[in-house]
C-alpha cells in the first residue's frame, strides 16, 4: 500500500473511531509510516521517537507510528503495554496499592520478564515497554526519562494541593489496538492525541480504583465525607478538574477541558453531516465523566454502526 493510503487508512480510522470526542482533528493525524521496522530495538526506538514528536516540547501533535502487518491471519508484533506511558502499580505486604491499580498485573508480569522496579518505590514509577515480535521472546526496555514530558499538578487557589504530590504525563499513547481495514492488521500501531482533562482527573486520579484522590482532596476542603448530601465527591471532582486544567496550562501543555472539547464535537458532527458521512458515536463514551448534561454531546444519540478502517482491541498480554 502507498505511503498516503496508509495515511489515508489511519485518519480515517480516527474518524470511525465511535468512542473519540476529539476526531474534529482527524485530518491532522501526523502518519509515521515504520512498515519496514521489524526489530524489537528499532521498534523501541521508533515508539520513543514517537513521543518526542507527539510530545513537541509541549504543543501536543497527534500521531501514528504503524509497524510491519500481521500476516495472513498469524499473530503480529505486539507492543504489550495498553499505552507507552504509564506508572507501575504494587501491592505491598499490608495490602495497600502504591501507584496505579490498573497496572498491578502488568507490573508483575514484566518483574517475571526481568525488570527491577526503582529502589524507592513511588505512586509513578514509569512502566518499561514490552515488544514481542513472532518467533522471539518478549523484551522490555526503559524509557529514557526525557522523552516522558509529566506535569505536576497544583491549584489555582487551593495552596494545599500540590502536597499531593499528584502528577500526570503530558500524552496518552494508546499502544495496545491494532489498525484495521482492507484486508490489512497492523497489531502494532501506536497512536495518540491530547489530553481531555477529565481522562486524568476525573477517572485516572479520581476512580477509586484508580489513584482514588476524592477523599483525601474533600478533607482538604474541609467537607464533610460522612454526608453523601454534602456532594463531597463532586465538589472534589471540580477542584480536580480545575488542578489539572490549570497545571496543564501552565506548563505549556496542550489539554482540553470538556466544555470545548464537546463543542468540538459538535463541529465535526456538523461537518461530517454536511459531507454526506455517518458519524459513528458511543454516547456512553463520548459523554464526559462529569457535568454531562452541561455539554452539548450529552443531548442527542449517536449511530452505533462500526466502519472500517477502524482500531480495534487485541487479547491483552
Ligand atoms: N483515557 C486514557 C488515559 O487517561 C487515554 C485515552 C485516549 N485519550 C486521548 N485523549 N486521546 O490515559
Amino acid at each position: 500500500m502507498p505511503e498516503h493510503e496508509l495515511a489515508m487508512m489511519a485518519r480515517t480510522a480516527w474518524r470511525n473511531s465511535a468512542r473519540c470526542i476529539g476526531r474534529l482533528f482527524w485530518e491532522k493525524l501526523e502518519v509515521i509510516d515504520a512498515r519496514t521496522t521489524a526489530n524489537p530495538d528499532d521498534i523501541f526506538d521508533a515508539c520513543v521517537a514517537h513521543l518526542r514528536l507527539a510530545t513537541n516540547g509541549g504543543k501536543v501533535r497527534s500521531a501514528i507510528t504503524i509497524f510491519p502487518p500481521a500476516q495472513n491471519g498469524k499473530p503480529g508484533i505486539r507492543i504489550r503495554n495498553r499505552q507507552l506511558v504509564r506508572y507501575a502499580g504494587y501491592r505491598e505486604s499490608n495490602g495497600t496499592i502504591t501507584g496505579d491499580p490498573e497496572q498491578l498485573e502488568f507490573t508483575l508480569k514484566v518483574i517475571a520478564l526481568g525488570w527491577r522496579p526503582p529502589r524507592e518505590r513511588s505512586h509513578f514509577d514509569l512502566l518499561p515497554l514490552v515488544i514481542d515480535v513472532p518467533g522471539d521472546t518478549s523484551r522490555f526496555y526503559p524509557l529514557p526519562r526525557d522523552s516522558v514530558m509529566e506535569v505536576p499538578i497544583s491549584h489555582p487557589e487551593l495552596s494545599w494541593f500540590e502536597a499531593l504530590g499528584l502528577k500526570w504525563h503530558a500524552v496518552p499513547v494508546i499502544s495496545d489496538m491494532a489498525l484495521v481495514g482492507g484486508g490489512w492488521r497492523f497489531t502494532a500501531a501506536p497512536f495518540s492525541g491530547h489530553y481531555m482533562a477529565t481522562e486524568i482527573a476525573s477517572r485516572n486520579l479520581g476512580d477509586e480504583n484508580r489513584y482514588n484522590q476524592l477523599p483525601g482532596i474533600a478533607k482538604g476542603m474541609g467537607l464533610d465525607l460522612r454526608c453523601r448530601r454534602s456532594l463531597w465527591k463532586d465538589r472534589a471532582l471540580v477542584e480536580l478538574n480545575t488542578a489539572v486544567l490549570h497545571s496543564f496550562h501552565e506548563a505549556g501543555v496542550t489539554i482540553v477541558d470538556h466544555h470545548t472539547a464537546s463543542s468540538q464535537f459538535m463541529r465535526h458532527i456538523k461537518i461530517e453531516e454536511k459531507s454526506g458521512r455517518t458519524v459513528p458515536g458511543d454516547w456512553s463514551w463520548l459523554v464526559p465523566p462529569m457535568s454531562g448534561s452541561a455539554c452539548p454531546v450529552f443531548h442527542r444519540y449517536y449511530d452505533e454502526v462500526a466502519l472500517e478502517p477502524s482500531f480495534v482491541s487485541q487479547p491483552p498480554w
